[in-house]
């Protein structure tokens, strides 16, 4: 039997004005030795914004005709004409119910050769259907397949079955029978005795069209595109400094990085003005990239803080061992058992008894930098011994038998997490930039925070994705830690964090002058139903709102701010808060440049609520995330 290998993945056919604008390009760098600017590709071919300019720059990126060097039209360059090869359409194929294979010839796409390997003959096929989506083949992309009539077992297939019906799936011999299994995890496989292998899928080339949010309209003044490679699916979090301290909603580290790679350079002042537990910050520092973080929230910034400390691990190894040590001695009769409405309802009494001598321990030590360090794994032994339920991030204490039962082992869990931490930091002090700094900010982002006006190079954030109460309660996944380790005057001021954040206290009326046509039309749908729950919007967006303002006003111009941001839902209505971003923002002084599509596959939100009152009524929130890139006029 041969072997044959999936080849590549995705590629983009290019259309007839994608052809014009790259011989624009072209004879634009023959006469000038430089890329056109977009705003120039915009003006030649009369575009509605330069937002469209740069979807046609990565287009032609992404179908290998420009370089991709930067992300800015100036920086690209042409790349040589590479031998292409002409491959017949032959119909379509479901990837769905099997359909009658019907060839309609006359149709041809043109690929470069060294694309699909030299060897054998190729025909390509529209796609039908939704079955082989975690495959990353969609309905209306187009599938090359080589010719043959054996495959692999697992390899992606047309196979024809009963008789003249066709399918596109993936291909298993097993038990003296074929399975062909869909790439979708709602469907079932097909079983038959005879398959007819009609070849094997080389390449997949993507229709963005169809990739387009199933929820935008023809209308839209934003196109949001679908890109998969922003997934990072599998790949690691929680190196370096990431793991050490587990927060809602954090960044995946990958999305971080690409975006500063992306809209930045060494040297460079970035800011994210949401930073909770740090992820672009310690991004940041290991770009070389210096660093603001502005947060409401103080136990995120004391977290922020201890994950882009520099700590020589071997010193804080030793400090480490001298702890376990100092806790072994402390007697009962020592400690001090802090004072915190409902510490006892969280907290048993000798769960309360073992916390407080690791506490007295870590504040003996004298090195600030190291006491806040093993601090951090002190606030996550509190989260853990605590009465809560671990997998909640809002607080519900755990009820009968197993409240009884409930006997955590607090020294090691605690030991557990300070030598992850421990870890991390080795990890994280090998590869920063030692002189890369991280200024951590106490503010509210809506308001001035004493960073200088124009002094930022690109700001990289994720803003709440809707007020605490009904999506993430900062403040109440923060409270017992945040009691526990004092970074509050007083203790029970932890409980009011929630109000103090966007869309905490709802507006007194609806009446706004946010110029947001999509706003407006949520608002409509959301106040017929519940007024009340217009109004919590309402003062999100106002919030979110000034926000801009003052990010606006730290940035430098023609530089770029990226928003990582989930379109919630509220009352069964989908607020493209992405869209809504991309209009404030414009009206502000940005241009939005582009609206990327994300999965969120590991991201650590509720993935589903209760968008009535109905119990049980479960409604996806978020599996996708936006990330609208903004840039300063
Ligand atoms: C999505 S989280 C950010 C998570 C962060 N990217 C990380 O990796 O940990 C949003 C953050 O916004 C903060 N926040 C909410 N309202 C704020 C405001 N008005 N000013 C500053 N921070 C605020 C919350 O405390 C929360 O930490």
């Amino acid at each position: 039997m041969h072997t044959f290998y999936l080849f590549s993945i995705i590629s983009y056919m290019i259309t007839k004005k994608q052809v014009q604008v790259l011989d624009f390009i072209k004879s634009y760098i023959t006469k000038y030795n430089y890329a056109p600017s977009l705003e120039e590709i915009k003006k030649k071919f009369k575009l509605a914004s330069v937002s469209t300019a740069h979807y046609y720059i990565s287009k032609l990126q992404d179908a290998g005709f420009l370089n991709k060097e930067h992300n800015q039209p100036r920086a690209v360059s042409t790349v040589e004409a590479k031998q292409t090869i002409e491959i017949p359409i032959l119909g379509a194929i479901a990837a769905g119910q099997p359909i009658e294979a019907i060839e309609i010839p006359g149709e041809t796409i043109t690929i470069t050769r060294d694309e699909i390997g030299q060897q054998g003959k190729h025909y390509a096929l529209r796609v039908q259907g939704s079955s082989m989506i975690d495959e990353g083949i969609f309905d209306g992309d187009i599938v090359v397949i080589r010719k043959q009539e054996v495959a692999e077992n697992g390899q992606t297939v047309v196979a024809v079955i009963d008789d003249n019906e066709a399918t596109l799936k993936k291909l298993y011999r097993e038990n003296g029978r074929f399975r062909l299994q869909p790439a979708n995890p709602t469907l079932f496989p097909i079983y038959r005795d005879e398959v007819e292998v009609r070849g094997v899928v080389v390449k997949i080339i993507r229709n963005l069209e169809s990739q387009i949010d199933q929820g935008q309209s023809r209308n839209d003044k934003y196109v949001r595109k679908i890109d998969y490679s922003w997934d990072f699916r599998g790949e690691k979090t929680k190196s370096y400094t990431h793991g050490i301290h587990i927060y809602p909603a954090m960044f995946i580290p990958q999305v971080a990085r690409r975006l500063l790679e992306t809209y930045s350079k060494k040297g460079d002042t970035i800011c994210d003005i949401f930073c909770g537990s740090g992820t672009a910050l310690v991004e940041s520092n290991l770009l070389g990239r210096n660093a603001y973080g502005i947060d409401l929230n103080p136990l995120a910034l004391f977290i922020a803080h201890a994950k882009t400390t520099q700590i020589n691990p071997q010193k804080l190894t030793k400090e480490y061992i001298a702890l376990l040590d100092g806790i072994e001695k402390i007697k009962d009769k020592e400690i001090q058992k802090p004072d915190f409405n409902n510490i006892d309802f969280w907290f048993k009494e000798k769960i309360i008894i073992k916390l407080a001598k690791i506490k007295k321990a870590i504040k003996e030590i004298k090195d600030q930098n190291i006491q806040n360090f093993l601090m951090v794994a002190f606030s996550e032994t509190v989260r853990f011994s605590s009465n809560s339920k671990n997998g909640e991030f809002k607080l519900v204490r755990v009820k009968g038998e197993k409240l009884e039962n409930h006997d955590p082992d607090v020294f090691s869990i605690f030991r557990k997490y300070a030598e992850r931490n421990i870890r991390g930091m080795t990890e994280f002090y090998k590869d920063t930039q030692k002189d890369s700094w991280t200024k951590i900010i106490f503010g509210d982002s809506s308001k001035d925070n004493g960073i200088k006006a124009n002094s930022i190079d690109c700001i990289i954030t994720s803003p709440p994705y809707g007020d605490s109460r009904t999506t993430v309660a900062y403040g109440q996944f923060s409270r017992l830690s945040a009691q526990w380790i004092d970074v509050f005057d007083n203790p029970n001021d932890a409980s009011g964090l929630d109000n103090d954040l966007l869309g905490g206290r709802a507006t007194k009326n609806l009446t706004h002058l946010l110029s947001s046509d999509y706003l407006k039309e949520s608002l409509e749908k959301i106040a017929k139903q519940d007024e009340k729950r217009a109004k919590d919007v309402l003062s999100f967006y106002i919030g979110l709102n000034d926000c801009l303002k003052q990010a606006h006003k730290i940035l430098k111009s023609k530089k770029y701010f990226c928003l990582v941001i989930g379109n919630r839902l509220v009352k069964q209505v989908r607020i493209p808060t992405d869209f809504i971003i991309a209009e404030l923002g414009e009206k502000i002084g940005f241009t939005c440049e582009s609206i990327i599509v994300r999965n969120i596959p590991g991201k650590r939100m509720p993935i589903k609520n209760s968008p009535t009152n109905i119990t049980g009524a479960l409604e996806e929130t978020m599996n996708k995330e936006s990330i609208v890139i903004l840039r300063k006029n």
